[in-house]
């Protein structure tokens, strides 16, 4: 049997979510978020803002959430979890609890007989053509621009790390493109993502892209083939998006 025919049957069943905010007085709900969850599920990814305020305390109710599956969670962080500069607490809770928390970074896992990739990071800010922030002026604007340029790097660097699976996926938690933020005031659209992100993913052609911090953005848009979801929780008025993906959708050449 060669490689397409053993992929062909194979279908993963993802769960997405951003901005679940966890916080203290939603305990309770966040717990049973997680049970309902135990549907069947094979991956589950969370696109930042795990926390409403940066606590530690608010990392670890996700953490015991993440207890009631069995299926591997990955995240990204998102702006909030950063506020109290408490973001490796954050992703040490986490990361003890099980979470795959990806920063910068890509991982694995071998679901159903199929490899999926995740390339995840947080990304940031920098505004949508034709009102990019440029590199140009003060040094502290440009160490913004440098920001995001280290994240755009990232994302490239984590495609490559999983070009040869057959799922690849991007998590994060800034939008890649305009089009999921039709709702917000276009006024803020620079601090809610920017298109340079959107550059790897055109490249690359990952199999589906998830981000979410546009509370009142748009659900779907589309990079090239690859479709976007904004899977802020505010946005899908549900608790989780699911999705299948399946290696038989997926083009021939097993590298990208
Ligand atoms: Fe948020
Ligand atoms: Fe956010």
């Amino acid at each position: 049997m060669d490689r397409a025919s053993q992929q062909a049957d194979t279908t993963i069943r993802i769960a997405g979510a951003g901005d679940i905010h966890c916080q203290d007085s939603r305990r309770a709900e966040a717990m049973r978020v997680f049970d309902e969850l135990a549907d069947p599920v094979d991956l589950v990814l969370l696109a930042g803002d795990l926390t409403a305020h940066g606590e530690p305390a608010e990392a670890a109710i996700l953490a015991d959430a993440s207890q009631r599956i069995d299926a591997p969670v990955v995240a990204v962080l998102g702006n909030h979890d950063w506020h109290l500069a408490r973001q490796r607490e954050i992703t040490a809770i986490l990361t003890e609890a099980g979470v795959r928390v990806l920063e910068r970074d890509s991982t694995t896992y071998t679901v159903n007989g199929a490899e999926v990739g995740i390339a995840g990071t947080k990304g940031f800010v920098g505004g949508f053509a034709p009102s990019h922030v440029s590199d140009f002026g003060e040094p502290a604007l440009r160490r913004l621009y440098a920001e995001t340029s280290e994240e755009v790097e990232a994302l490239h660097r984590g495609l490559g790390a999983i070009a040869t699976c057959p799922i690849r996926i991007v998590l994060l938690h800034y939008s890649p493109i305009a089009e999921t933020l039709e709702g917000e005031r276009p006024g803020i659209w620079p601090f809610l993502g920017t298109d340079r992100l959107a550059a790897p993913i055109l490249e690359r052609e990952p199999d589906l892209v998830l981000h979410g911090h546009a509370h009142s953005g748009s659900f779907e848009g589309r990079i090239g083939a690859t479709p976007v979801y904004n899977v802020s929780v505010p946005v899908m008025g549900r608790d989780f998006w699911r999705i299948e993906l399946s290696t038989s959708t997926v083009p021939v050449s097993p590298v990208h």
